[in-house]
C-alpha cells in the first residue's frame, strides 16, 4: 500500500502528539514532534545566555544556528523517540515550564523556522510519516495527503497539562499553566512567520468532549478514506 504524509496541527496541549504517536503505531509510520525541535533550540538559547526573561540576543542565536544540532533517536526500552541536542538526551528538560515559557519567542524567528522546516522536509522525503506542529499542513507539507487540525477548550487543555506535570512531580500551579497556554495560543496565532492557521483542506478534531479512543477512531477513519478513496 502506498505511504502518505499525515500533517497534524493545532493549539498547544491539545493532544496532538498523543494522537500522532497512536496513528504512527497503527500504520507503522515514523512520528516526528516538531515542537520538540523548537524546544531544543530554546534550551540551547537559554543555556548559552542568548535568551532570558528580559533579554534576547536574536542575532547571536542566528549566528549559532549552524552549531545547533537537533536530532531524534528511538529508545526501545521506553518505546519512544527522544530528542537530542548534539549528543545529549534533552527529552525531559525540554518539557518543563522554563522551556515552555520561552519557546514562543524562539518560534518567531524566521531563520530558526527556515532551518527547522528544511530538516522536517528532509525527514519527510520518503513519506510514511506523521508529523505534528503548527505549520505542517500549511508550510512544511502543504501537499500532505491528510491534514488534521486539532483543538480543545483552553481550560480543558490546561487541566490535562497540569495533571500530567503533577504526575511527574513538577512544582507548577494550574494558573501558571493556564497563562502559559493562553499566551502561547496568542503567540502561535498572531506571529508573522508561519502562524497557526487551519489549512483549508484540513479536517478538524475538537477533543474537548471525546476520549482518546474516540479521537483515534475518527482519525483512522480519515486515514482509510485517504488511502482508499
Ligand atoms: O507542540 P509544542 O507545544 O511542543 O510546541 C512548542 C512551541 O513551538 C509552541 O509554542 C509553538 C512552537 N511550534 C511552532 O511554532 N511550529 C511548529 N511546527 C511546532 C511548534
Amino acid at each position: 500500500m502506498s505511504k502518505i504524509i499525515i500533517a497534524i496541527d493545532g493549539y498547544s496541549s491539545c493532544g496532538k502528539s498523543t494522537l500522532a504517536k497512536q496513528i504512527a503505531r497503527e500504520l507503522n509510520y515514523i512520528y516526528i514532534d516538531t515542537g520538540a525541535m523548537y524546544r531544543a533550540v530554546t534550551l540551547y538559547a537559554l543555556r548559552n545566555k542568548l535568551l532570558s526573561d528580559t533579554e534576547f540576543n536574536e542575532p547571536g542565536l542566528i549566528d549559532s544556528l549552524d552549531r545547533i544540532n537537533v536530532s531524534f533517536s528511538y529508545n526501545s526500552e521506553l518505546n519512544r523517540s527522544e530528542t537530542f541536542l548534539g549528543n545529549e538526551n534533552i527529552e525531559q528538560e525540554i518539557r518543563g515550564i522554563e522551556v515552555s515559557s520561552h519557546v514562543s519567542r524562539i518560534a518567531q524567528v524566521k531563520e530558526v523556522r527556515a532551518k527547522l522546516v528544511e530538516i522536517q522536509r528532509e525527514i519527510g522525503g520518503d513519506k510514511g510519516l506523521v508529523m505534528d506542529g503548527r505549520d505542517i499542513g500549511t508550510v512544511v507539507f502543504p501537499n500532505a495527503e491528510l491534514k488534521i487540525f486539532m483543538t480543545a477548550h483552553y481550560k480543558i487543555r490546561a487541566q490535562r497539562r497540569f495533571d500530567e506535570l503533577q504526575a511527574k512531580g513538577d512544582d507548577v500551579s494550574y494558573e501558571e499553566i493556564l497563562n502559559n497556554i493562553t499566551s502561547r495560543d496568542n503567540d502561535d496565532t498572531s506571529r508573522s512567520e508561519n502562524p497557526l492557521i487551519k489549512a483549508d483542506d484540513a479536517i478538524v478534531i475538537d477533543n474537548s468532549e471525546i476520549t482518546q479512543d474516540e479521537q483515534l477512531k475518527i482519525a483512522l477513519r480519515h486515514v482509510s478514506n485517504t488511502l482508499t478513496p
